[in-house]
């Protein structure tokens, strides 16, 4: 990137810019995105980008802080940016791989915690782990569990694999490359199951063209689309969990926004459910549905 005459030639006046330019394509917290890509590409800690503001820029720094710019500006999410997202106050590395953990998934990890009367050894499956936010979150808070992590999709189990290290419970976690629960069936698992937790993917079809650019256009569609109705991983889920979960064993799902009702169909089509629960989000959104595999 070549620099012009009307480039910025200060701190105060690139953070000034990059405010603006964030500004411009409806960044939802363009001051607070400013500063996260301007610390990354000045190497400066955020309280110095706001009080060394006649500090010059070198050309290094505008030209590295003018491709993290352009980056946001063509609607990239600055989580894959930046390389990171936080969740239950742990740092998880993302990239276009896997799928940027969202606040409203920490109810899941909260719900098994809270629902899953987990005694020393209990088996824990986490289906669809994506980054490994939800499995590596139980990993560093539970003492004595068996955690199992599934996905279909090898380069998001590259990614969870190295969160687990990062957040020292390499050792804790089984990583399984697969469809769903069916590689449960080849380790004998039938019937042991204590947990089964799942964030699937649950967009439906029609939705696809709705969503922002940030999403549509970065993060993975294979973590994302479900199918005509949206649902049709929780139906999956509910056929197959049965197979697998203890008697009293708990499913716990993310569900979308209006899905509630086809969920809860789904449950009562598939029936040897009890306990149905539902949680909402901090936006009043039913969200989690917890279900308990009768005895
Ligand atoms: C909505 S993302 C959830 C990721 C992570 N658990 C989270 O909450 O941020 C869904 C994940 O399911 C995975 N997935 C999609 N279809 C799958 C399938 N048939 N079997 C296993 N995993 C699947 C995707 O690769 C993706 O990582």
């Amino acid at each position: 990137m070549t620099s012009r005459p009307e480039d910025p030639k200060t701190v105060g006046a690139l953070v000034a810019w990059a405010r603006q330019s964030l500004d411009t394509v409806g960044a939802a917290s363009a001051p607070q995105e400013a500063l996260w890509l301007l610390a990354s590409a000045l190497e400066m800690e955020h309280h110095a980008l706001v009080s060394r503001t006649e500090q010059s820029v070198t050309a290094a720094q505008l030209t590295r802080a003018k491709t993290l710019v352009s980056r946001r500006v063509a609607r990239e999410p600055v989580q894959y940016i930046m390389g990171t997202q936080e969740f239950c106050g742990l740092d998880f590395v993302v990239t276009p791989a896997v799928l940027i953990p969202r606040p409203e998934t920490e109810l899941l990890v909260h719900a098994v915690l809270k629902e899953g009367g987990l005694t020393d050894g209990a088996i824990i499956v986490d289906v669809g782990t994506g980054s490994g936010c939800i499995a590596v979150t139980l990993a560093t808070i539970l003492e004595g569990g068996r955690i199992l992590a599934v996905d279909c999709s090898a380069e998001a189990l590259v990614v969870a694999k190295g969160n687990a290290v990062r957040h020292g419970v390499g050792e804790k976690i089984v990583w399984i490359e697969g469809d769903l629960l069916s590689p449960l069936r080849d380790r004998h698992m039938v019937g042991t199951v204590d947990v089964i937790v799942s964030n699937p993917p649950y967009i439906a079809e029609g939705e696809w063209a709705q969503l922002q650019p940030e999403v549509r256009n970065f993060e993975p569609r294979l973590a994302l689309l479900a199918g005509q109705r949206g649902t049709e991983f929780h139906e999956r889920l509910f056929r197959d969990s049965k197979e697998f979960l203890v008697p009293d064993g708990l499913l716990v799902m993310e569900i979308g926004q209006g899905q509630l009702a086809l969920v809860r169909h789904a449950a009562e089509q598939t029936g040897g459910y009890t306990g149905l629960q539902t949680i909402k989000d901090e936006a009043g959104i039913d969200r989690v549905m917890i279900a308990r595999r009768a005895r």
